[in-house]
């Protein structure tokens, strides 16, 4: 089965969506679920870098600051005017409590004023959709890996609407062991770029660091381990640990300081090497447990945005004969243009929300 809904040549739908779960506000029109006709992203990064990781209270403050131009601003960009539009679509879960709520009194607004639909998508199922996006409809059934700062989800998606959680990280994001590992090698915030540019001129089987599977065929992620190993790699094994496991000191183990540009490279390679191995093995355990016959492998989130896991991916792929579908690097990270055309096929099958719509924090699904 193929996304074979909205398609903008015969029925052109325009859609405004509006996305502001963590630390990036935007609003984008999309027309017919995959014609991007605007994509508009304020991203928070350089108010959140000295801190070195997201701080929900500035996130919320700038949210409110920027939602009304970046609105103004896709309206203008996509030349449409406001009976032009079906419905609003927005982001409300899961994510930081008060960046969500922003996004969606901002949509309610607007679904008020202009008299249209308010239809509520799940953030993760909207990274799900956005390879679709600008491009060709996505063949189902489909597995999905979601990677990004604040999640890691494997989904068998047998629609763009029917999403079934195959598995999630139990700790740390994927994203979230870059930007940890990428501050532990001082590499600068956020951490995902910063790690795959040192990681290219490093080796990466010059360490090898643990890959987590969990237990049986589990599809579950769980990458603080390899994180504390990256740690004692650099700083050494602290004396309580090493008295309580009797583990050896094995690593470089003289302190950041004492290492030079070819050994972070190594580290940084090496790291990236395992959770890209984890993520394959992860896919390729879901693929082949499926009962349908898999179509396609999504990949979506900021951690898609990684070459070496593209790589890994497309290769599977090739072997396992499945499609591979990736975003472009602008729909990689967070969006409203997946939200508005997931939102589309929302719309097209009815599943509208009214103007009590809640945000949620966090969902697991
Ligand atoms: O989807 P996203 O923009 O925001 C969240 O919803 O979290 O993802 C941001 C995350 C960050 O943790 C960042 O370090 C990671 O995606 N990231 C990458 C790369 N580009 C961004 N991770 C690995 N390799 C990259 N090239
Ligand atoms: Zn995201």
């Amino acid at each position: 089965m193929s996304d074979t809904g909205p398609s903008h040549h015969d029925d052109p739908i325009v859609l405004v969506g509006i996305e502001s779960t963590c630390d990036e506000t935007a609003c984008a029109v999309v027309a017919g679920g995959r014609e991007v006709l605007s994509s508009v992203v304020a991203s928070q990064i350089d108010l959140h870098a000295r801190f070195g990781g997201i701080v929900p209270e500035i996130a919320s403050r700038a949210h409110l600051e920027a939602i009304g131009p970046v609105i103004s601003q896709a309206l203008a960009e996509a030349g449409i005017a406001p009976a032009d539009i079906a419905a609003v679509a927005v982001a409300n879960q899961p994510g930081l409590i008060g960046s969500l709520l922003t996004g969606l009194m901002a949509a309610k607004t607007l679904a008020w004023v202009w008299r249209v639909p308010l239809i509520g998508v799940n953030h993760i199922h909207a990274h799900a959709y956005s390879p679709a996006l600008a491009a060709g409809p996505i063949e189902y059934p489909a597995v999905a890996l979601i990677a990004s700062g604040g999640h890691t989800s494997l989904y068998l998606c047998r629609s763009p609407m029917e999403m079934e959680l195959l598995g999630a990280t139990i700790d740390d994001a994927a994203g979230e062991a870059f930007d940890k590992v990428a501050a532990i090698l001082n590499l600068g915030y956020p951490g995902g770029p910063a790690i795959e540019r040192a990681a290219r001129s490093g080796r990466a089987d010059a360490i090898k660091f643990p890959r987590t599977l969990l237990e049986g065929q589990s599809l579950d992620f769980s990458f603080s381990g390899i994180k504390t190993a990256v740690l004692y790699h650099v700083n050494g094994v602290p004396g309580s640990v090493r008295a309580k496991r009797g583990a050896a000191c094995d690593g470089v183990a003289k302190g950041i300081e004492h290492l030079d540009e070819t050994q972070i490279a190594d580290i940084a390679a090496a790291f990236q090497a395992a959770v890209v191995d984890v993520m394959r093995i992860k896919i390729r355990r879901a693929v082949q447990a499926a009962e349908a016959d898999v179509r396609t492998i999504i990949l979506g989130g900021g951690v898609a945005a990684n070459a070496a896991l593209r790589e890994a991916v497309m290769q599977l792929g090739g072997k396992l004969e499945v499609a591979v579908r990736v975003p472009a690097t602008e729909y990689c990270t967070d969006n409203a243009a997946m939200v508005a055309g997931l939102g589309c096929h929302y719309l097209r099958a009815g599943r509208i929300d009214n103007l009590r719509l809640a945000a949620t924090a966090t969902v697991r699904r």
